[in-house]
């Protein structure tokens, strides 16, 4: 008996299977950092009835940016482009929360206002590259945060909620995954600050709380996801006792009453699967987090069932697979073969790759055409 097709509550959020579309930066905005048709298009595609869609990560500042052609949230102007996305979801059924960002130091000055160095809670640069306006850049060198900046920023995500709601979401998730800001505050290969905000757990912990719970203002906290990666790489990120570090912020998260936590298996690093090993981010995280857990990171079907049946996750997120099969919950429904995905499409560019997948020819559909 199939798990992931029985329904599921997190928080307020009811959803009617347990197939969730995990948050995909695909960098296909209007001027504007605007929402574009396409991507109305694409978020249509992907919605089911009773399922949940969490939205590429989108950017409450423009310090916050390190893809060129991420959709924004830090303007009211934006709001009105992704009502357009919101009601195309809820007309097919589905729910969508936005994934609220800020890069920190994985970015590069062409993408920071003024030129600016990017900034992140100590000056410690990452390796990699920036997708800047004219491809792929390596990281700039960050700049420290002064303490007394790190309230503003906070108020961003809170600000950044606020527009979501407006712009009819279910509710928002913070990344605080895959090397971005708030997870360079956790992790303390990233964090040397001697301030508040730095040095023991409790400290490193206080940005993403902070961020959480100014989302939780707009939304109230059965509306706020938290997106963590325990023990991830990507991004040159380490941290010395992940499990006393994760451990804690998943039992802080726990006592806030959020509505659901997102896990990021390590067996992946960025996109790519390293190691077949059990998932044991969510199971390790179960134990301090009583609420729903929504594992993701290299999931097909069997592996989603069997994650669920042994209790490690209540739901699992599929990223590649969402990407290339725009009716996932029907093909894992039926066991269907499914699309295999082009990588060379993913960050940017028009429909192909984008919108042209097909979905599942249906014997009626046949009957219908011929
Ligand atoms: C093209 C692409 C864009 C991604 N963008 C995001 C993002 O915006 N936010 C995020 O938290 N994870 C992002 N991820 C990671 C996915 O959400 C997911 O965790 C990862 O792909 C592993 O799951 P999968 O094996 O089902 O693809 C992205 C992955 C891919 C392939």
């Amino acid at each position: 008996m199939s798990k992931l097709f029985t329904p599921i509550q997190a928080g307020a959020l009811e959803l009617g299977h347990r197939v969730v579309m995990a948050p995909l930066t695909r960098m296909r905005s209007d001027p504007g950092d605007l929402p574009s048709d396409l991507m109305v298009e694409y978020y249509t595609q992907r919605a089911s009835q009773g399922g949940l869609i969490v939205s590429e990560a989108t950017p409450v500042m423009r310090e916050g940016y390190g893809y060129a052609g991420a959709p924004g949230i830090y303007d009211d102007a934006q709001i009105a482009g992704w009502r357009r996305v919101t009601d195309a979801v809820h007309a097919q059924g589905g729910q969508i929360v936005m994934q609220l960002w800020h890069v920190g130091r994985r970015s590069h000055v062409s993408l920071q206002p003024g030129g600016k160095a990017p900034v992140a809670p100590s000056a410690i640069p990452a390796q990699g590259h920036a997708y800047g306006p004219d491809g792929e850049v390596p990281f700039s060198m960050p700049r420290a945060l002064e303490r007394d900046e790190i309230p503003a920023i906070i108020a961003r995500f809170g600000e950044g909620a606020a527009r979501a709601k407006a712009a009819g979401f279910d509710g928002v998730e913070i990344h605080g995954a895959n090397g971005y800001l708030p997870d360079q505050f956790l992790q303390d290969r990233t964090n040397h600050r001697t301030d508040d905000y730095g040095g023991p757990i409790e400290n490193r912990a206080r940005f993403l709380l902070e961020a959480t719970e100014a989302a939780m203002g707009a939304f109230g906290p059965d509306r706020v996801g938290v997106r963590l990666s325990p023990s991830g790489t990507y991004g040159s990120m380490h941290d010395s006792n992940p499990p006393a570090t994760f451990g804690y912020v998943a039992g802080r998260l726990d006592a806030l009453g959020i509505a659901y936590l997102h896990v990021v298996e390590p067996r992946i690093r960025g996109t790519e699967l390293i190691a077949e090993t059990d998932a044991v981010a969510a199971r390790h995280l179960r134990a301090a987090f009583g609420g729903t857990i929504i594992a993701a990171g290299g999931f097909d079907g069997p592996s989603a069932e069997a994650i669920l049946k042994a209790g490690d996750a209540d739901a699992v997120a599929f990223g590649r697979a969402f990407i290339a099969n725009p009716d996932l919950p029907d093909r894992l429904r039926e066991g269907a073969p499914l699309n295999a995905y082009d990588r060379s499409t993913f960050y940017g560019g028009d429909a192909h790759g984008y919108t042209d997948y097909p979905r599942l020819q249906r014997a009626h559909e046949h009957s219908a055409a011929e």
